[in-house]
């Protein structure tokens, strides 16, 4: 379907609240009908998805681990057995976006550790069927299109018991790659726009999600960018989830310039690209509002 055709798909819903003007040129819209399966497109897509099934491409495309050799590391693997008791409903009732965060709280390196490792970490394998003993696919906590996790996890840590800075999260040795020392309090505040409605500058830490988006068209096509997307909702809500039985405050964020985060990472912005942005911070006790207004 092309724009004009959308447009006329259109015309079929007049006096719908949203104007047609909305959806003019949508690029969302063009990209979605083309990569809708239909039963000829599934036929021909599907025939390309069982060729990416071949010893020589799944040896290289089960393991993306992107690793950045020679930096300072962070073991976190002592730390990966101490996880929250709270039950799972009360955890999904109570979660709600915090915004305002306690500036003196220090997260703990457990703490750390278990909203990396419990949300995207590597925590098991499994044996790729036509490859033998030589390549695996490493399993997370969150479902993956196809086993091939596209994200990759960097986080600013802020206030910690580890120096302030920007590391890079290994998810297969569950560590952490220190990439820059330093705050970057202001830099955040300044190429994410959440303030004033979100104190990004109290907050203990603030992750950033990329991704590698050929990890997934590889195999899917363009469909795989809806892949991509969808992990990485997953990923934000185990994320939000986790901070809450940690009794951690979060906030996912979409108004970030993405070419700037894309410069503060590091990365290209096209093979791999900002997706996702979740500041977490200690919460401000109802005790503490009232001593601080008295
Ligand atoms: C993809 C996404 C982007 C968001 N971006 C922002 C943001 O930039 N600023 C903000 O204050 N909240 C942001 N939020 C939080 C929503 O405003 C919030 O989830 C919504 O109002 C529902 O409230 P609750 O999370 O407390 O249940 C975002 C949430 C999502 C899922």
């Amino acid at each position: 379907m092309n724009i004009k055709e959308i447009k006329n798909k259109y015309l079929e819903k007049d006096g719908c609240m949203y104007g047609r003007r909305n959806i003019e040129d949508s690029l969302a819209l063009l990209y979605h009908e083309n990569s809708k399966f239909t039963s000829h497109s599934a036929r021909v897509e599907g025939q390309k998805i069982m060729g990416f099934n071949n010893p020589f491409v799944n040896k290289r495309a089960y393991q993306p681990y992107k690793c950045y050799p020679g930096t300072k590391r962070v073991d976190l693997n002592d730390y990966k057995d101490t996880v929250p008791q709270k039950e799972l409903v009360a955890t999904l009732n109570q979660r709600r976006s915090v915004r305002n965060y306690n500036p003196t709280y220090k997260i703990s390196l457990s703490e750390i550790t278990t909203l990396l490792y419990q949300s995207y970490g590597v925590n098991n394998s499994q044996e790729l069927y036509n490859v033998g003993r030589e390549a695996h696919m490493g399993l997370r906590n969150v479902p993956s299109g196809g086993g091939l996790f596209p994200l990759e996890m960097y986080v600013v840590i802020q206030n910690s018991h580890i120096p302030s800075g920007l590391y890079h999260y290994r998810t297969d040795l569950n560590e952490l790659e220190c990439l820059k020392e330093g705050d970057f309090k202001d830099t955040l505040a300044g190429i994410i726009q959440a303030e004033p409605y979100v104190q990004i500058r109290d907050a203990s830490m603030v992750m950033l999600v990329t991704g590698v988006v050929e990890r997934s068209i590889i195999k899917y096509g363009d469909r795989g960018y809806r892949f991509m997307l969808q992990e990485s909702g997953e990923v934000a809500q185990t994320v939000s989830l986790l901070g809450e039985a940690l009794d951690l405050g979060s906030c996912i964020l979409g108004g970030y310039l993405d070419d700037k985060v894309n410069e503060f990472l590091d990365v290209d912005g096209v093979f791999e690209s900002i997706n996702n942005i979740i500041v977490i911070g200690g919460k401000i006790k109802q005790e503490e509002c009232h001593e601080k207004d008295s």
